[in-house]
């Protein structure tokens, strides 16, 4: 297997985490973006004493100005990004009614406008050294949308847009780019959903209980391989059939 370079945002969170174990096992070398140093540093250690070098930059996605800055840290320190995972991603769930404009405007910065700020910087250099994996994290409510998620829902559907067109662009470019749309899993994002609410989902979801980290990264790992060079611009639903779209 060839060493790559990966930047995943968002790594220090639940699906982002398993994400990073998963590539750093691997063999790539791994970087991911930090915003609350004291957070970072915690989870850092945790990393390292299970024997996984993450390469830690500060970044805030939902930023233009610091992606930017960013992305120059990680070429830096670890070369330039080969595999893009976009992961970071934010809730503020209230019934469209209740909803502010704050609500909206920190949802769609955090979940899409990031795509935007943190591919740009690096398109132009995958594109030169003919090689690229992009990975956006969406999310079955992108597909079906959610009571309480318009605006997670709007940002998580534009994700995928922002997939096939990307796609389309750069496939003679030896870039692929895809979607992974997560069902309910056990992280602290859904684990805040009010257990009476949650547990209705729960009993929605076929297969009967919540997906696992290490089950959304197996497949993210996947679309980040060699092998899956002719797969591009496809959307994979990971959610336990509690959605199935074709
Ligand atoms: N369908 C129909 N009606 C629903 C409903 C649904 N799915 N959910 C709630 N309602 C109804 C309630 O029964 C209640 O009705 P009554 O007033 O007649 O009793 C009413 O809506 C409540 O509406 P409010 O506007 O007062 O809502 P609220 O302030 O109580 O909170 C909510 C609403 C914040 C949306 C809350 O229901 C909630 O947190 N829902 C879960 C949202 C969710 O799934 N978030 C996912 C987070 S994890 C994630 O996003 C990761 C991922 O990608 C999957």
């Amino acid at each position: 297997m060839t060493q790559r370079t990966a930047l995943v945002t968002g790594g220090t969170g639940g699906i982002g985490t398993a994400i990073v174990r998963y590539l750093a096992k691997q063999g790539h070398r791994v970087a991911t973006n930090y915003r609350d140093e004291a957070k970072a540093d915690a989870w850092h250690k945790t990393m390292t004493a299970e024997g996984i070098q993450v390469c830690m930059v500060h970044g805030d996605v939902a930023d233009p100005a610091s992606c930017e800055a960013m992305i120059s840290a990680v070429h830096h320190k670890c070369g330039p990004v080969d595999i893009l995972v976009n992961n970071a991603g934010i809730t503020r769930d209230t019934t469209f009614h209740k909803m502010t404009y704050q609500q909206w405007m920190d949802v769609v910065n955090t979940n899409l406008n990031a795509c935007f700020n943190v591919t740009r910087p690096v398109i132009e250099d995958m594109r030169t050294r003919k090689w690229g994996r992009i990975v956006q994290i969406s999310s079955i409510n992108g597909q079906k949308g959610q009571y309480g998620q318009a605006n997670y829902a709007a940002a998580k559907a534009g994700m995928h847009g922002f997939t096939i067109s990307l796609a389309q662009e750069n496939a003679r470019f030896g870039i692929t780019v895809n979607t992974v749309s997560p069902g309910y899993v056990g992280t602290d994002m859904v684990m805040a959903v009010p257990e009476e609410v949650r547990e209705k989902i729960v009993a929605q979801i076929p297969v009967g209980r919540l997906g696992k980290p290490e089950e959304i990264a197996h497949a993210v790992a996947f679309f980040t391989t060699d092998e899956a060079s002719w797969i591009t611009g496809a959307n994979l639903a990971i959610n336990g059939g509690h959605y199935m779209g074709w």
